[in-house]
């Protein structure tokens, strides 16, 4: 019998990806999301991707103790992968308390869900911003986690912090695994599912395909200064496909035991430092344009270079990213030229 995976948050922009590979690679997915950060679109690409139009999917609020228990009694989950979260690092600054209670409530009730149905396995989206700034390059599982720099960073180490101890508390009967994502930028090849940010974009990216296609002015490079080979920041960017597969990775191996440890980490990036700069020289070449772009002062908060060492992801799960930067800038080019009707 296929085996369940419950995608909270899973309209959103990893979460719709997420669910096409789970069910590309066999599983059947019950996707949940409160709208709150996106709408019809995504989902609805997800069925034209597969061809499925029984994608069950329940609206409702991770916050809501009640719903997430009557929504693990009306599916029989074999595990969850938690997206539903808030994830603006600014908005977080201004606004900790929205993000404390939403990003940490809703992942407790869906680790105490999971516990009152004993079994239940545990995905949980965590992030590179763990590490703050490193004091060593490429940073591994095993570099330091440092104190967040903002609510939403705080909200992630505090996520992983309570699957871990769930997962101890159990003895192993809930098992947990979280993923530290670096930077996923790109869309699906098919261009029918992509990251739709509200407002004016805070990261990268979008910000550059929205230039391009003239919804934004001008691209400002925050910092031409760090101590960088060419003074702008440096990034691990993970193609969204890439990203999603790893978690059908985790999620076989959690679900057909092959987990080491009852609660185990893996960093999600390229292990290839791309620097803001190389990052829009190489956006113009594969697409062939001219991007408006200006260097700016820096932006607070931002650290001078992360990237990963994903050898552990890579050697454990079996999993490695394979597309090209080249590839991904280019899917999230069409991505945009589709949203925009063009
Ligand atoms: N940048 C610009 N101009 C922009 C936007 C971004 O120059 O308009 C630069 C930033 O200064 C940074 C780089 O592009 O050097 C990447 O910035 P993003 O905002 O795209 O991504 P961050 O690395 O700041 O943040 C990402 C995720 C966070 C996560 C963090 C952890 O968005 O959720 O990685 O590593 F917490």
């Amino acid at each position: 019998m296929k085996k369940t995976v419950l995608v909270s948050g899973g309209a959103g922009f990893i979460g719709s990806h997420v669910a096409v590979e789970l069910i590309q690679a066999g599983y059947e997915v019950v996707v949940a999301d409160n709208f709150s950060n996106c709408d019809m679109t995504c989902y609805e690409g997800v069925k034209k991707i597969t061809g499925r139009n029984d994608i069950p999917l329940v609206k409702m609020d991770f916050c809501d103790a009640e719903a997430t228990e009557k929504l693990f009694s009306d599916y029989r989950i074999d595990a969850v992968i938690h997206f539903a979260a808030y994830k603006a690092v600014g908005e977080s600054v201004l606004k900790p308390l929205k993000y404390y209670s939403n990003n940490i409530q809703s992942f407790l009730n869906v680790l105490e869900t999971a516990c009152n149905h004993g079994g239940c396995q545990v995905l949980f989206s965590s992030s590179a911003t763990v590490y703050g700034e490193p004091e060593k390059l490429p940073v591994t599982e095993e570099s330091p986690r440092q104190s967040a720099t903002s609510p939403y960073g705080n909200t992630k180490q505090i996520c992983e912090d309570m699957l871990r101890d769930t997962v101890h508390a159990t003895e192993g009967l809930v098992k947990g695994i979280a993923l530290r994502y670096f930077n996923p930028i790109g869309a699906h090849p098919s261009a029918l599912i992509g990251e739709l940010p509200r407002g004016v974009p805070n990261n990268l990216v979008p910000f550059i395909t929205q230039t391009a296609i003239g919804k934004r002015e001008c691209l400002s490079i925050f910092g031409n200064d760090y101590p960088t080979p060419d003074g702008t920041c440096q990034r691990d960017y993970i193609d969204i496909v890439d990203l999603a597969k790893a978690h059908v990775c985790a999620v076989t191996r959690m679900l057909e035991g092959k987990m080491k440890q009852p609660y185990e980490i893996f960093n999600i990036g390229t292990g290839r430092p791309v620097s803001v700069l190389e990052l829009v020289k190489a956006f113009e070449k594969v697409n062939n344009l001219k991007l408006n772009y200006k260097f700016a002062p820096r932006r607070a908060g931002d650290v001078t270079a992360i990237w990963a060492d994903p050898t552990h992801a890579n050697e454990e799960m079996g999993w490695k990213a394979e597309r090209t930067i080249e590839q991904t800038l280019a899917s999230a080019w069409a991505w945009e030229k589709h949203i925009a009707g063009k």
